[in-house]
């Protein structure tokens, strides 16, 4: 079975090597596994919370996009797709706002921040601070459980949020009596989760303390790279690498070997200003390459654009079917259906034709249920491990006809059997006699279903 994993980069800035190193980098690495099936968006809707530069926003998209084609992205393996292309994301943003509790939200680290900050200032507590703000993390839970997503590769600052979706997952899942979400789990890359900046705190656009990837060319590249802090050893005495951010990024590149050989020159006494050509070179030799893939695409954008409009294509049609199930199960359904005992995920069409509803399980398994006309739960499949194998039994289902069912009972409910194996069992019945009605029910659908 593949994982789904998903991660989304928010379109302010210009990619730098601390976002090549903690995300670009190891999420590429991870769509080439035959066993994950990648989501990567940009997160341009979430940008709009941080910047109200059309102009930066725009520019940031298009170099984002390119960044991480000329990475190594191949958009025929990956979802690559833009968070605002996906109408459905701003749709369960809003059914999701609906079922979170507003305390949740008063906790998370970013709001919070912002509000310390404020108070600190002698300033009202919000002054300042835009709702999108605060509903920052219902909208990234959106962005996670439109898709399903199993594994959410972040940054460490990120885990909150991705604690706020499960809960809000949960939550719906319960209130709404289903199993429309997955919960999701942070994935962090412990070795090189947080890059240093040229001042040796965490590489980030707000500490201005970023080395660029591509931006500049290899003058910058090397330009800033000399900028790094250093302490004020000389040449030819020992250097400790415990705390040199220098020695730390060369790592971010490097080898095994090539660090062990770095790190007891360094030891040995190599003078910093040597170093930091070292580290030049070893970075640029993984980079060049990448920049002038970069280059060529950025020349053209319109090759982009086509790139993540088939995207959003992709991802439209695993979230459009997800969003209409769930608008029927908090009641937003079209007026010709029939409507269904509350808390149930039951959709009913005007011609009363009984209908499968697929989901998925916590543990991963596939599952569906098939309902009767007026929107009655009829049976509940067995668990597949394979997808494919859930749809081979609907389509068998589906031109079985009701005499040619093999129906046990057990206890109060009972057992569809195919081919000498139980499939799928129905709701427990309150009697013996409404059992057998369910079973006359049950042929009834069947007969339906391979007569259509
Ligand atoms: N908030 C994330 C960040 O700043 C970006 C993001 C938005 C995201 N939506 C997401 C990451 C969904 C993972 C999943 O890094």
């Amino acid at each position: 079975m593949q994982t789904r994993v998903l991660t989304g980069i928010t379109t302010t800035g210009t990619p730098h090597l601390g976002n090549y190193v903690g995300a670009i980098r190891p999420a590429i690495a991870a769509s080439h596994d035959a066993g994950v099936d990648a989501f990567y968006f940009m997160a341009d809707y979430h940008a709009l919370i941080k910047s109200d530069q059309p102009a930066r926003i725009e520019r940031s998209r298009l170099e984002i996009a390119a960044t991480w084609l000329a990475c190594g992205l191949d958009p025929a393996r990956v979802t690559f797709y833009r968070q605002s292309d996906i109408p459905e994301i701003p749709e369960l943003t809003w059914l999701l706002t609906c079922v979170t509790s507003k305390g949740l939200l008063n906790r998370a680290h970013a709001y919070k921040a912002a509000v310390d900050r404020n108070v600190a200032e002698g300033e009202d507590s919000d002054a300042g601070i835009t709702a999108g703000l605060y509903m920052y993390p219902v909208l990234m839970a959106a962005d996670i459980l439109a898709f399903n997503a199993n594994k959410v590769p972040v940054g460490r600052d990120q885990i909150q949020h991705i604690e706020m979706a499960r809960d809000i997952a949960q939550r719906f899942n319960h209130l709404y009596g289903g199993t429309f979400f997955t919960l999701p789990e942070a994935l962090i890359e412990e070795q090189v989760a947080t890059l240093p900046g040229l001042d040796g705190r965490k590489m980030s656009k707000s500490y201005d303390n970023t080395i660029p990837l591509f931006e500049g060319g290899p003058k910058r590249l090397r330009e800033t790279i000399m900028r790094i802090v250093t302490d004020s050893r000389a040449p030819g005495e020992a250097k400790s690498l415990d705390d040199s951010a220098l020695f730390t990024l060369y790592q971010a590149f490097a080898s095994r070997a090539e660090t062990q050989v770095f790190g007891k020159a360094l030891e040995d006494g190599m003078g910093w200003g040597e170093a930091k050509e070292i580290l030049f070179e070893r970075v640029e030799d993984d980079v060049a390459p990448m920049r002038e893939r970069y280059d060529q695409l950025i020349a053209r954008p319109g090759d982009i654009e086509d790139i993540l409009v088939e995207g959003a294509a992709k991802a439209r049609s695993i979230a459009a079917p997800l969003v209409a199930q769930l608008r029927d199960a908090v009641g937003l359904r079209r007026m010709n259906t029939v409507a269904t005992p509350a808390g149930k995920a039951t959709v009913t069409k005007s011609d009363k034709m009984p209908r499968f509803a697929s989901f998925r399980e916590d543990d991963g398994a596939f599952r569906f249920r098939l309902f009767g006309g007026e929107g009655d739960e009829l049976l509940l499949s067995r668990k597949f491990a394979d997808p494919k194998q859930a749809g081979a039994l609907r389509q068998r289902l589906q031109t079985l006809g009701g005499g040619q069912a093999q129906l046990d009972a057990e206890g109060l409910a009972y057992h569809l059997v195919v081919d000498g194996e139980p499939v799928a069992i129905s709701p427990a019945y309150a009697d013996d006699t409404s059992r057998e009605a369910a079973m006359q029910a049950l042929r009834a659908a069947l007969d339906a279903l391979a007569a259509a």
